[in-house]
């Protein structure tokens, strides 16, 4: 019998968001591949015996390469191991997901994709902010701030994330906001626009930063650069 994957989303890092379905598969999971942003009290849901392997890839770490962690989920669902891939936030936003799943299409290995709450959410939430709103926010777009270069991506719809009518939520765009709160301006987006830096969202260290498109690249120069962000903008934030 060849085991199964369940990719398992892990919310942003408080084990309350996680879903009962996330839960149930670390319950009854033989392996545990996770990232780093999964780890602490969600884990402890992982039964007593189960094998525990950290794949993080923090950008800009030494850190496992995605090949081999493809191939790890293979070799370990073939023996027949209830395998799980616990990723933070949504396992389906900006988590390479599609290149996993390609190489357990390739093998042969059944899987399943366990939904969660994005961080985007999260930060929302823990601003008491929602993140549509009849007539003036009707439209939420989630956009990746960096390449795998590290750079803003060259390929951005600058008009679309300028849109004054929309929510943007901006991952791993901490480091390069200053260019791309640059672009989006220079796109017609008012430097008024109330914008929040939501860093480790869901974990003890949790902080909002309230500040505005134009503002916000500067006051980021004050801000620890490891920690985890989320940037919210729009005419909600
Ligand atoms: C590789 S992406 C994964 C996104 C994840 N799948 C999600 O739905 O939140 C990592 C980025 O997600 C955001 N992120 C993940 N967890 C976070 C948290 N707890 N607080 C703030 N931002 C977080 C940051 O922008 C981080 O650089």
């Amino acid at each position: 019998m060849g085991g199964v994957v369940a990719f398992v989303s892990s919310g942003p890092g408080d084990p309350e968001l996680l879903t009962l379905k996330a839960v149930s598969r670390l319950q009854t999971a033989d392996v545990v591949l996770y990232d780093d942003l999964s780890s602490g009290g969600i884990l402890a849901h992982a039964r007593e015996g189960a094998n525990l392997i950290c794949v993080g890839k923090r950008a800009r770490l030494p850190s496992a390469k995605q090949d081999h962690v493809s191939r790890l989920l293979v070799d370990y669902a073939i023996t027949g191991a209830r395998v799980v891939r616990l990723k933070s936030g949504d396992a389906g936003i900006f988590g390479r997901l599609e290149e996993e799943i390609a190489t357990l299409r390739a093998a042969g290995v059944p899987y399943e994709i366990v939904p969660g709450v994005t961080s985007a959410c999260a930060a929302a939430a823990a601003a008491g902010l929602p993140l549509t709103r009849r007539y003036t926010a009707r439209r939420v777009q989630f956009v990746t701030g960096s390449d795998v270069s590290g750079g803003v991506p060259a390929d951005l719809n600058w008009v679309a994330l300028a849109d004054p009518q929309a929510t943007t939520a901006v991952f791993m765009g901490k480091q390069n906001f200053h260019l791309f709160s640059a672009h989006l301006m220079e796109h017609g987006l008012p430097p008024t626009t109330p914008a929040i830096l939501a860093q480790s969202v869901g974990h003890g260290s949790q902080k909002l930063l309230r500040s505005t498109v134009g503002k916000l690249a500067q006051e980021l120069s004050r801000e620890a650069p490891s920690s985890t962000a989320v940037i919210l903008y729009g005419p909600l934030v």
